[in-house]
């Protein structure tokens, strides 16, 4: 069936301009433009104009400001003291590797990327021994970074999963919602977060994941949660195990900071072993993103834990086919920096090392601006931003707060008080301590 903006009815307008045009004798020397014919009847004429990405719209807001006091903390990517951004050493030299070996070449992957790749990413989140690993029960997919592997177990999931609710945490990252509709799921949510306490609602968590239906998808945050910065401790994690498992429900665990949390690859992947060790099923997937700053490279994985190895054989064949139609086969470059980073002993430990000074470095700048806010008498309890972890404090500060921010100071996040801690360094904590001081006193 044709729409009115089908090409027939471009043609159809394209025919009336002909026709009025070789008609026109009060104006012989008017020359017809096809061009301009087929300018004024576009296909997307009826398009409207798109808001912003609320996360990406705030670095096209803060590129526009002229200020030189101008400071970006609404991003989730690294910078160093100096506030520029970071090629870990690491990953240059595995690049120097790479380009050194002239046995390589650019042919198209597998449908699921690098074996070696997939192999070590299953390693590096569900640890060395995972039973599960040894058992042949896990299959990975290389896909495209952490989105790229949430949207490709989302579509999974939708085609070959009975119950097509996913449960998300209140509140989650942005782009959530979004790619787990698109992915043809039906979404709903979990209390996480309680505003009183700047902590977890964990009552309300478990009272919801009871309420919800058996079998449902539940989306984890693997560790550092975002926005919130908060985690449920150990204890907290084992009775989240007990709901999930008791109901049958199925865990899809977002990991996107591993290492960058506490600074240790194995303890951020605590909780995804937890699940992984009783041996039930679950999906992770993993972003190169942040832990080892392959941002643009987009790197990532999509494992899936499976009863036996006879069903992850088959969910493996499987997920092919969700992937082939969709973007035919991965790239290259970033996954084998990765698989040459993983699979070195050397190149692997000094990875640990720069990954640890990265998440210290985030831990120092949360000390350096609670004692920034302390020194000003800044009303109000800032523990908060000590306590939470990961690269984002939620600083509880509201939108009308952060629109002075932006307005007054020039710093720029996310309207709903998030700031990447990951941005600030020692030079510019005094001038978001001074915003954010003169946000909370401030007479409306
Ligand atoms: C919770 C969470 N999941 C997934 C992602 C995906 O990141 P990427 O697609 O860049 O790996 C992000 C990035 O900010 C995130 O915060």
């Amino acid at each position: 069936m044709e729409t009115n903006y089908g090409p027939s009815r471009r043609l159809q307008t394209l025919a009336s301009h002909l026709r009025s045009d070789s008609s026109s004798s009060t104006s012989p020397n008017v020359l017809f433009s096809p061009t301009a014919a087929l300018q004024s009847s576009s296909a997307f004429q009826h398009l409207q104009q798109a808001p912003d990405d609320p996360i990406l719209g705030v670095t096209i807001a803060y590129n526009k400001d002229q200020s030189p006091l101008k400071l970006n903390l609404g991003v989730g990517a690294y910078r160093t003291e100096e506030g520029k951004p970071y090629v870990l050493k690491v990953v240059r030299e595995a690049e120097q590797r790479l380009i050194r070996d002239g046995s390589r070449n650019k042919e198209y992957l597998s449908i699921t990327g690098i074996p070696a790749f997939n192999k070590l990413s299953a390693k590096l989140i569900l640890g060395e021994d995972s039973p599960a690993i040894h058992e042949k029960r896990v299959c990975t997919a290389q896909c495209l970074s952490g989105t790229g592997s949430l949207r490709v177990g989302a579509e999974f999931l939708a085609k070959h999963y009975p119950q097509k609710v996913i449960y998300i945490p209140t509140p989650t990252w942005g782009n959530h919602p979004k790619v787990f509709t698109l992915g043809g799921l039906q979404v709903k949510s979990y209390r996480y977060y309680d505003p009183k306490t700047r902590g977890l609602d964990y009552e309300g968590l478990l009272d919801d994941l009871r309420a919800a239906p058996s079998d449902a998808v539940v989306l984890l945050h693997a560790c550092a949660h975002n926005p919130t910065g908060v985690d449920p401790t150990r204890e907290q994690w084992e009775g989240i195990r007990q709901i999930i498992r008791s109901k049958n429900m199925l865990p899809f665990f977002d990991s996107a900071y591993q290492g960058f949390a506490s600074g240790s690859l194995d303890e951020d992947a605590h909780a995804v072993r937890l699940f992984a060790a009783d041996g039930g099923e679950c999906l992770i997937a993993q972003s190169y993103a942040k832990n080892m700053g392959l941002y643009g490279e987009r790197v990532g994985a999509l494992s899936i834990v499976c009863a036996s190895e006879s069903v992850a054989t088959r969910v493996d064949s499987q997920l092919k086919l969700v992937i082939r139609p969709m973007y035919s086969n991965p790239p290259i470059h970033g996954a084998a920096i990765v698989a040459t980073v993983l699979g070195d002993r050397g190149l692997y430990q000094e990875w640990t090392v720069e990954l640890k000074a990265m998440a210290d470095r985030i831990i120092r700048m949360r000390h350096l601006l609670y004692e920034a806010l302390r020194a000003r008498g800044t009303p109000g309890n800032w523990e908060h931003i000590i306590k939470q972890i990961g690269m984002f404090t939620f600083t509880g500060l509201t939108k009308e707060q952060v629109n002075f921010m932006t307005k007054e100071y020039h710093v720029y996040m996310t309207s709903d008080g998030r700031i990447s801690m990951a941005g600030l360094s020692s030079r510019t904590v005094p001038h978001l301590a001074n915003a954010i001081h003169a946000a909370v006193t401030k007479r409306v």
